[in-house]
């Protein structure tokens, strides 16, 4: 996981650990900045969509989830971008100690701070851990690896304009907690992978092209955070490279380069599969 907002509890492990944070710009920005994210991780998606077309921002995106969501940075940019603006007292306190209290119940969803503002469509975000609420996102506290999760996220999606719930955008940055054991951990990001695969062929919006090549509907994207595994490249082949217009892979510069961590930006899904 590439940042976890908690204090580590080794006396070496956490000199170290603040010596890093206390060198680290996309830190240093977190905490300088006036919307406060609540994660790095928020300044690997803005690099990552200003760098690939803004695609957040494009009118047509409407639908967005965001797998593997807490602390919320994510959200909070999706949000942003889809036009909903988000106030910094929502956040959690600085290097994330999360306010248990403000902390929303499984698939609850706050209509105060819904009416406060109005943005673009839907943002649904999951996760094991609570998510404290924000502006325009609705959350969901559960085990995306349960069965019967891509039912909940489909009907959270659903509107008067969406009936089926489709996502145009699905974003993954999820990662297992490591339990120490390679072999173990290295193949659950794999089949972190293979389970946001199998959710986004049912849920992503498909590209349309006329008879005569012009493209009606540029189809869903799909962000997908992976780790090294032996069949990575099998996996990109047959899952994403055949099923997608094109495929990319992404190092963004806020990723740490000693992190394995990788992301795959997937545009134009088929809708073959
Ligand atoms: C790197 S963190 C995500 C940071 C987030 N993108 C942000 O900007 O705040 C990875 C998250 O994946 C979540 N996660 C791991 N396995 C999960 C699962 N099976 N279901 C739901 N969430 C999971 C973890 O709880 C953790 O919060």
């Amino acid at each position: 996981m590439s940042f976890r907002p908690t204090l580590p509890l080794h006396k070496k492990s956490s000199t170290a650990w603040l010596a890093r944070q206390s060198r680290d710009p996309f830190v240093k920005a977190r905490l300088s900045s006036p919307s406060s994210y609540r994660s790095r991780s928020a300044f690997k998606l803005i690099e990552l969509d200003d760098k690939w077309g803004r695609f957040l921002s494009c009118p047509s995106v409407r639908s967005v989830v965001d797998l593997g969501a807490a602390p919320g940075g994510w959200s909070q940019v999706v949000a942003e971008r889809l036009g909903w603006t988000f106030d910094a007292e929502d956040n959690v306190e600085e290097f994330g100690l999360r306010e248990e209290a403000k902390v929303q119940k499984r698939g609850s969803w706050s209509t105060e701070l819904e009416n406060k503002s109005t943005g673009r469509g839907k943002i649904v975000a999951l996760d094991l851990l609570p998510i404290v609420p924000m502006l325009g996102v609705q959350t969901l506290q559960m085990d995306f690896l349960a069965p019967g999760s891509a039912r909940v996220i489909r009907d959270a999606l659903k509107s008067p304009q969406n009936p089926e719930g489709t996502a145009d955008v699905v974003l993954s940055d999820m990662a297992a907690n490591f339990s120490g054991n390679k072999i173990r951990d290295t193949q659950s990001s794999l089949d972190i992978c293979h389970a946001v695969f199998d959710f986004a062929k049912g849920a992503l919006t498909a590209r349309q092209v006329d008879e005569r090549g012009k493209v009606l509907r540029g189809g869903g994207i799909l962000l997908l955070k992976h780790f090294a595994h032996p069949s990575l490249q099998e996996f990109r082949k047959e899952c994403l490279e055949s099923n997608f217009h094109l495929v990319h892979y992404i190092k963004p510069e806020s990723s740490r380069s000693d992190s394995a961590e990788g992301y795959w930006l997937c545009r134009g899904w088929l809708g073959r599969a």
